[in-house]
């Protein structure tokens, strides 16, 4: 039998995966996010490739899984070396704020999801709205990519700006391994008062790779619970 709750937030997640392929047209170049609520925008997209509902489109991927899920749906995939600028990339989140501004990289691929999102026209956030919070922080650590000779003094470094710090590890005990061959930080800053003065801190450390905030980055964010579907766009709400 399965666990209801688990079947009712897969269901949240899949009716805002699907209301984000609406925005899919036929041609378009696409960025395919990471996660479990990604999966389902791209169980979408190979539904109405096999119907002929949608043709010609490509689609870079944001992580190897990612890129398996898609072959898997019959999603063409190209790189950005051969198409440096993406009409649309539908991908997920940890956490979103009223701002639209967000926490990444529960799965480890923040680095990829940031430049494929970066190289985007629109981004569409998907989400059930267990993820949303006033301020970023709150539900979810930041997770922050870094190559593994400087671990422990970025940890420490980290730990000096006031979060708690935890190396991710995979099942069997040992680091976990991006698909850049990096470790993550979990870091726990509790609610962030000024998620761009963090940013800043971040990116300016040496061995950091990338940080998990995304600030200012979607376009577009829509979050399904049981009451519907919201549709919240950058600047007008
Ligand atoms: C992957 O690195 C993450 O950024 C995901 O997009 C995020 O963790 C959301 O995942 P779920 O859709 O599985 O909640």
């Amino acid at each position: 039998m399965g666990n209801p709750e688990i079947d009712r937030i897969n269901e949240l997640k899949r009716s805002a995966a699907e209301r984000a392929v609406e925005f899919v047209n036929s041609g378009m170049i696409l960025g395919l996010g990471t996660g479990s609520t990604a999966v389902f925008a791209m169980n979408r997209l190979g539904e109405l490739l096999v119907r002929g509902e949608l043709t010609d489109i490509i689609a870079i991927p944001t992580s190897k899984e990612t890129e398996r899920i898609a072959w898997r749906n019959g999603i063409p995939l190209t790189t950005l070396r051969d198409h440096p600028v993406i009409d649309l990339t539908i991908d997920g989140a940890d956490e979103i704020d009223p701002d639209l501004n967000l926490i990444k990289g529960g799965g480890g691929a923040l680095l990829r999801e940031k430049i494929v999102a970066e190289a985007s026209r629109q981004v569409i956030i998907i989400a059930d709205d267990s993820k949303t919070s006033d301020k970023l922080g709150t539900k979810w650590v930041v997770p922050v990519e870094v190559i593994p000779f400087g671990m422990r003094p970025v940890a420490e470094y980290i730990v000096s700006l006031g979060a708690k710090v935890e190396v991710r590890e995979m099942s069997e005990g040992k680091p976990f391994r991006t698909d850049e061959g990096n470790h993550i930080l979990d870091c726990r800053f509790g609610p962030i008062d000024n998620p761009a003065e963090l940013a800043e801190k971040l990116s300016v450390k040496a061995g950091i790779v990338e940080h998990g905030l995304f600030l200012g980055i979607a376009s577009d964010v829509i979050i399904a619970g049981m009451d519907g579907i919201k549709h919240l766009k950058k600047n007008n709400g």
